[in-house]
C-alpha cells in the first residue's frame, strides 16, 4: 500500500462554532461540508486548505467517541486521515503485518467516503484513518 496524501487532519472541539468563526475569518478558509455522521455521533465540519482539509469533529451525543477523546484528552487533533486508492488491500496488508485495525471492514465516513480506522497503539499514538481515493 501507498498513502496518497494527508486527506484530513480531524480536529475535536467542544464547541464548532467559534472554531469555524477562527479557521474561515482568522484563517480564511471556506466551509466546504456541515454533516452528521449518526452511527460515529459527531457532525463533521470540513474546511479544505490546499490539497488537504481540516476535520472539525462536534460530537452529537455525550457518550460518542469524540465525546470521550474531549473527555480523556481535551480539544485537540484526534485524528490524521491518509487517502489510499485501495482501501480494502491496504486493511489486508496491514493485518498481514500485524497492524491491529479498529475497522477490518470499512464503513462510510463524511461524504459517503469509504473509511477505515487502524488502532492507535500500532501507530504510536495517533490514530489514523484510512479513506479511500475516490476515483472521478
Ligand atoms: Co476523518
Amino acid at each position: 500500500m501507498k498513502a496518497i496524501k494527508v486527506d484530513h487532519i480531524g480536529v475535536a472541539v467542544k464547541d464548532a462554532a467559534p472554531v469555524i468563526k477562527l479557521y474561515r475569518d482568522v484563517l480564511g478558509l471556506e466551509l466546504a461540508g456541515d454533516e452528521v455522521v449518526k452511527e460515529q455521533k459527531v457532525r463533521t465540519i470540513f474546511l479544505p486548505v490546499g490539497d488537504t482539509e481540516i476535520e472539525l469533529l462536534e460530537s452529537t451525543e455525550p457518550d460518542g467517541p469524540v465525546a470521550k477523546f474531549l473527555e480523556t484528552k481535551g480539544e485537540g487533533i484526534q485524528h490524521i486521515a491518509f487517502m489510499v486508492e485501495d482501501l480494502d488491500g491496504a486493511l489486508k496488508e496491514l493485518e498481514a503485518k500485524g497492524v491491529r485495525l479498529i475497522d477490518k471492514v470499512p464503513r462510510i465516513g463524511a461524504g459517503g467516503k469509504r473509511i477505515a480506522f487502524v488502532h492507535p497503539k500500532d501507530t504510536f499514538g495517533v490514530l489514523v484513518e484510512l479513506c479511500e481515493c475516490v476515483k472521478k
